[in-house]
């Protein structure tokens, strides 16, 4: 069963925006779905009470029970979990990355945020994980800007993920509704975006 987890010290980074989206493209995948918040906003699971009875399942868990929440979810029959992890919680962070097969780090491009990506760094190092950095909320035309972020992550020893998420509105849109990008705008650039995404994660995973 595929583990993915998404962390990022920063906030707003754009965590909730990729759990949620992953999780339902793994569901439209004929996946049984889950998304797991371990973040005490539980941002996802408002967007998951929002949805209604949609895949995919929303469910909380303190990072403590993590791997407990993992095991009963895989005997209700879920296939595949993202994890929702919050920001600026070392431990939350450290326990989704050990239950991962694979781990990704969203930031927007800009020095600030990059510079966050340093302790994240460290522990999928030490956790010894495959993870990615994956630039999100890029504005149009930014050339420039990510490729200075790619080179940024790199010099930390990370991985980049060849898909880039824009700065689009139809994210927020539609996560303020419990729906996607895709749901609300098929033939949008976002939903676009995360269908590249969703191949390329799917290619990672083998
Ligand atoms: N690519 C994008 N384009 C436009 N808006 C985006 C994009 N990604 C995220 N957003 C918006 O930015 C805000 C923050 O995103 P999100 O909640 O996913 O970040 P987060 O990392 O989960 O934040 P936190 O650390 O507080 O949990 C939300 O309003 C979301 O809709
Ligand atoms: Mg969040």
């Amino acid at each position: 069963m595929p583990i993915i987890a998404i962390v990022s010290q920063k906030g707003g980074s754009g965590k909730t925006t990729l759990a949620v989206h992953l999780g339902t493209r793994a569901a439209q995948a004929g996946h049984e779905s889950c998304v797991i918040d371990t973040d005490p906003q539980a941002t996802a699971a408002a967007w998951g009470d929002w949805r209604g009875d949609f895949l995919p399942v929303v469910v909380t868990s303190p990072p403590a029970r993590l791997g407990r929440t993992i095991e009963s979810a895989r005997k209700n029959g879920v296939d595949f979990i993202v994890i929702d992890t919050p920001p600026h919680a070392d431990a939350a962070a450290r326990e989704a990355i050990k239950q991962a097969d694979i781990v990704l780090i969203p930031t927007k491009p800009r020095a600030f945020d990059l510079h966050a990506l340093e302790p994240i760094a460290d522990l999928v190092e030490f956790a010894n994980k495959p993870a990615f950095v994956v630039l999100n909320g890029v504005p149009a035309g930014a050339t420039v800007l990510t490729k200075d972020a790619r080179r940024a992550a790199k010099n930390m020893g990370l991985d980049i993920c060849a898909v880039e998420l824009g700065d689009r509105a139809a994210f927020h849109r539609s996560s303020a509704k419990g729906e996607t990008a895709a749901e609300i705008d098929p033939d949008g650039k976002a939903a676009k975006e995360i269908e590249k995404l969703w191949k390329w994660l799917t290619k990672k995973l083998g």
